[in-house]
């Protein structure tokens, strides 16, 4: 299948997710949401603890699917797609889970080459590229290191750089720096920030930290699965 080449614009129409429904359990995770992205933006997703912001992570990800409404990224609408082209839609785009999600068994390297399915030919490649993101990310010297012989800000910094080991034109990324030490999480914020303009990348980012959002393009702000705050910043 012949595929446009992506450009990261992401559109929600009126999109809402309940959990529990029907029970008096029932949450709405996200409210009837509208918000537009345009490609290679900066945008922090803030916003109390149980607000929604990883679920609206999680469908524009397509980790989950909407109850309603439309979750549209370059032109296609994620919630018709077929688990094939999903499957072809998650390899296209990175994603840092808020519970990294290392696999367990492998080394910080090998982690961060599991998303690319590589040929011997290009092995060689794919394996300079992680060894390189290593680097980007501080952990030169942890590259045989399991996830279990690792911090959880080491952990974190394997996760951004397996992220970013398909060159994504979209990163979605759920509290990146947020077991980062202050200093390390501003480097890891730059190079993420500088990825969004050398790389035209769009950048999706949950985080608690006035700090690493006000270096955003835009600031949206969640409240009970609605959207409270949209602001455009000096940053990025
Ligand atoms: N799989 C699930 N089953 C049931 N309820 C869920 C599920 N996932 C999320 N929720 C509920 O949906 C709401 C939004 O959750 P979400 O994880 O999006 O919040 P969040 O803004 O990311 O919070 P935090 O800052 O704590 O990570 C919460 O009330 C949560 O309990
Ligand atoms: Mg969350």
């Amino acid at each position: 299948m012949k595929q446009a080449p992506m450009t990261g614009r992401i559109e929600l129409r009126q999109v809402t997710k309940v959990y529990r429904r029907g029970t008096d359990q029932e949450v709405r995770a996200l409210d009837a949401v509208d918000v537009k992205i345009d490609p290679g933006s900066s945008v922090a997703v803030t916003g109390p603890s149980g607000a929604g912001k990883s679920t609206m992570l999680h469908l524009i990800g397509a980790m989950d699917r909407p109850d309603s409404g439309e979750v549209e990224v370059d032109g296609e609408r994620l919630e018709l797609m077929r688990d094939r082209q999903l499957d072809d839609y998650r390899r296209r785009i990175g994603f840092v889970f808020q519970r990294f999600h290392l696999l367990p068994a492998l080394t910080a390297l090998d982690n961060v080459l599991a998303p690319v399915i590589t040929d011997r030919r290009r092995a060689k490649a794919a394996r300079a590229r992680a060894t390189d993101l290593l680097r980007l990310v501080g952990l030169r010297d942890r590259a045989a290191s399991l996830p279990s012989q690792l911090s959880g800000g080491q952990m974190q910094r394997v996760a951004i750089a397996r992220a970013l080991i398909g060159a994504p034109r979209l990163l979605l990324a759920d509290e990146p720096t947020g077991n980062l030490d202050s200093d390390t999480g501003k480097e890891i914020l730059e190079l993420l920030l500088s990825l969004c303009e050398s790389e035209n990348m769009t950048l999706v980012m949950v985080t608690h930290n006035d700090e690493v959002a006000a270096a955003c393009q835009r600031t949206i702000v969640l409240r009970d699965g609605r959207i409270t705050s949209d602001t455009r910043g000096s940053g990025g």
